[in-house]
């Protein structure tokens, strides 16, 4: 499939780009699959190629009409991540992608990009523990300031709180995890959006950066709701195999354009091979997302009539009638494979139950064919003081589940016996 995202007036869906979009079987011997380009450097066909390419990609000059960036050095392109990115990008209804070395080179990579020293970005909570951790004790070190809103039903109205309280021009990035890890909850992205647009300087516009990770691209599209770059740990659902570290960050080529220059000159980008991997991933994530998804709402209904659970958060559980169902529906096509659930008992009994299961692994991560178990406050989000944990609901008792691809039935058993504890 050549680089169109349709034929004719008809648009191929992403499921179809996944297996072609970018990859020219006539370059590559006519193999249909697209091989590994294990290189780190290109070769030119003559130096003035070379002397072109170089400007076009330190934006020394515009291209010509319909001129692409040509292959230079795998630190700056190489053909396995630019398919994966035009494919993402496709997914997510952006103009232009970029892949890293793991999901906190996107975000920190991104954040560098577009804030500058005295910039305020201001972040929904809870965020990834990594996330977190760049906010709190990295950024400030290069002056830039962070706060936080609680995510949810509160945070468009908390976002103009905060912009006033430190001033407009200075919050130059918006970044929004939705749903939030591990708690589940929905950050409205279009209201976050419009108010977005009236922050930073007229010459230094706020961006609305979201991370997508929980539920993109298969349920939710950020870009179109308002988004200027729409991020993942592509490690989780997009990797979704477990056998592999990587981030994707899409956005419009504005914006990206900055975000690649940062990712050229700091080497965040990931390998070849992990683009290979990526690639390959790619086509298969729409299906098993889905069948991820479907097994989830079983075992969360499981657990919503389990005697021993105090609260289950699951967007597929959310109560018609209230903002956060509203929002869901509005913002999200399905609920993803993600449950957290709350015991009593506090870390006590949540490491008793952590340790009984067999199927689902004790161990961090998320989004693979495998299921995961693990317990946010003292795991991924150890780092966050307790009581800001405890008032973004990530309390002792919550054990978070990464839903995977086992039979539904083994999984039920495993969590009934493990709620036995
Ligand atoms: C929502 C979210 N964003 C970002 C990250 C960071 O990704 P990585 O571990 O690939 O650096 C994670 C990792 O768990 C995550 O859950």
């Amino acid at each position: 499939m050549k680089r169109h995202h349709s034929s004719g007036n008809r648009e191929f869906n992403p499921e179809t780009l996944a297996l072609g979009y970018g990859y020219d079987p006539e370059l590559s011997a006519g193999s249909v699959k697209p091989p590994v380009f294990l290189t780190s450097t290109f070769q030119f066909h003559s130096a003035l190629e070379g002397k072109r390419f170089f400007e076009l990609a330190y934006g020394l000059r515009e291209p010509d009409e319909g001129e692409e960036a040509g292959l230079i050095y795998s630190r700056l392109n190489n053909p396995n991540l630019q398919m994966f990115e035009e494919r993402v990008a496709a997914w997510d209804r952006t103009e232009k992608g970029a892949t890293f070395a793991s999901g906190m080179a996107a975000i920190a990579t991104t954040i560098l990009a577009l804030v500058e020293p005295g910039s305020v970005v201001v972040s929904t909570s809870p965020v990834y523990g990594g996330t977190h951790y760049l906010l709190e004790h990295i950024l400030p070190r290069f002056g830039v300031e962070r706060r936080f809103v609680p995510a949810g039903d509160g945070a468009p109205a908390a976002l103009e709180r905060v912009a006033e309280e430190v001033g407009r021009d200075r919050v130059r990035m918006v970044f929004v995890e939705t749903p939030a890890n591990p708690s589940l909850v929905h950050t409205d992205v279009a209201a976050m959006a419009a108010i977005t647009a009236g922050l930073g300087r007229s010459d230094f516009r706020a961006g609305l950066v979201v991370d997508n990770t929980l539920l993109g691209p298969v349920f939710q599209r950020p870009a179109p709701l308002g988004a200027d770059v729409v991020l993942y740990s592509a490690t989780k659902f997009l990797g979704g195999h477990s056998d592999l570290i990587a981030g994707v960050a899409t956005g419009a080529a504005r914006v990206m354009d900055k975000v690649l220059e940062f990712r050229t000159i700091l080497g965040t980008v990931t390998t070849p091979f992990n683009g290979w991997l990526l690639q390959r991933s790619l086509e298969t994530v729409s299906v098993r997302m889905r069948r991820q998804a479907k097994t989830a709402r079983k075992l969360a209904l499981l657990l919503q009539e389990h005697p021993r659970v105090r609260a289950v958060h699951y967007p597929g559980l959310l109560q018609p009638g209230t903002p956060q169902h509203a929002l869901f529906h509005r913002q999200c096509t399905g609920a993803g494979s993600m449950i957290s659930f709350e015991v009593d008992g506090g870390e006590e009994q949540a490491f008793r139950i952590l340790d009984r299961f067999e199927v689902f692994r004790l161990a961090v991560s998320l989004g693979g064919t495998e299921s995961l178990v693990e317990h946010p406050a003292s795991m991924t989000h150890a780092d966050v003081p307790p009581d800001e944990n405890a008032s973004v609901g990530v309390t002792p008792g919550l054990i978070r589940l990464s839903v995977g691809l086992e039979h539904r039935s083994d999984l039920q058993r495993d969590l009934l016996h493990a709620l036995e504890a």
